[in-house]
């Protein structure tokens, strides 16, 4: 009997309209477009304003535009997996309150925080109740509203992350596409060098929290650069000998989008030349849960069914993995 894979039937997106430049970062910052451009790649970024609104606000215009692409009702989803660091609210998760919000009456779901890792956590997992068929129609989200827990007074870390988020659609393929490998890592002893100190359980919010900017995410650049350039490489090599693919059969390179270089060097270590790598970073920064769909729905008109494709990211835990998928449509 052919195997039942996982595979993505439609893809969408959604960034806010409000662009942070460069140049506005500039007034903000003692920063410069230079200095940016060549350290990240980035030229701009999309950030979500308005009182009250949360990372769901964004995922309601990417699900409901993709339910549209593929012609389904939002009652036919069963299960939501919502890759987010920036939860609307500590808890319900966020996946109940999209679910509310978009009419998905009969999903269960969940949030998924693997930071910038999220959405590869989320795909490899949504995957396994489509391959057991427990489930017909999964909605995996990858978004953030990072602009929540950035301090725009610290330079090193405000140039990099946005807001977005992006939308897939996993339904059974029975013709070998879809999600064929994927491979998920994680070193907690990394959570030193990017985290959010204050908030959780250890510490909870208080007037000295907020006072000692604790609320913010904290990353030592430098250091979370070292891992994140040798180990997103290296997975996406892994996945590409694990599966025996040469660089010619490899269509595409969808990179996290966390830092130019960083793309870089994992298609340098693929053997994958710049034509088959997604790059959007310099349109929406870092928009860590929500780089790989941004990218995915960016691209998706050039994409051919049978496509292999190879994913990998890198982020805050550390987490990192890399998905090998066929595209199906
Ligand atoms: O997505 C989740 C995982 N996150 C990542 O993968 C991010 C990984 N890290 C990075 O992308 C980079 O480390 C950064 C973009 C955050 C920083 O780039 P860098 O090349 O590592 O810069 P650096 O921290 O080594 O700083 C170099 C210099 C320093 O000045 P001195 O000490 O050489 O005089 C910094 O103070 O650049 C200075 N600098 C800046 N200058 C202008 C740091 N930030 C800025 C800035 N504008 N925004």
């Amino acid at each position: 009997m052919q195997k039942i894979h996982a595979a993505i039937t439609a893809v969408n997106a959604y960034v806010p309209d409000y662009i942070l430049t460069n140049k506005e970062l500039e007034s903000m910052v003692d920063t410069n477009d230079e200095w940016i451009t060549t350290r990240t790649g980035i030229k701009e970024r999309h950030i979500l304003k308005g009182e009250g609104l949360g990372t769901s606000d964004m995922a309601v215009p990417a699900v409901e535009g993709l339910l549209k692409k593929r012609g389904i009702s939002a009652e036919e989803i069963e299960l939501i997996i919502f890759c987010t660091t920036t939860p609307d609210m500590p808890f319900p998760a966020t996946a109940n309150i999209l679910a509310d919000k978009i009419g998905a009456k009969n999903a269960w779901g969940f949030d998924l925080n693997a930071a910038c890792s999220g959405f590869i956590y989320g795909l490899s997992t949504g995957a396994q109740f489509i391959e057991t068929g427990k489930h017909k129609k999964v909605l995996v989200i990858g978004g953030d509203k990072m602009s929540s827990i950035i301090d725009y007074e610290d330079r090193q870390t405000c140039i990099i992350f946005g807001d977005g988020c992006g939308a897939v659609l996993l339904e059974p393929n029975s013709e070998n596409l879809g999600v064929m490998d994927s491979i998920l890592k994680s070193d907690g002893s990394g959570r030193v060098y990017l985290h959010q100190k204050a908030g959780g359980s250890a510490k909870p919010a208080s007037h000295a929290t907020v006072d000692a900017r604790e609320h913010f995410a904290y990353q030592e650049g430098q250091a979370v650069f070292k891992f994140a350039v040798t180990n997103m490489a290296d997975v996406a090599a892994e996945i590409m000998e694990r599966n025996h693919l040469t660089a010619d059969e490899v269509a595409w390179l969808v990179p996290h989008q966390a830092n130019k270089r960083i793309i870089d060097a994992t298609a340098n270590r693929m053997g994958v030349g710049p034509e088959k790598v997604m790059v959007n970073i310099e349109k929406y920064g870092n928009t860590t849960n929500g780089t790989i769909p941004l990218c995915l729905a960016e691209w998706e008109s050039q994409l051919k069914k049978g496509d292999t494709l190879i994913l990998a990211a890198f982020g805050g835990g550390f987490t990192w993995g890399s998905v090998y998928l066929k595209w199906a449509y």
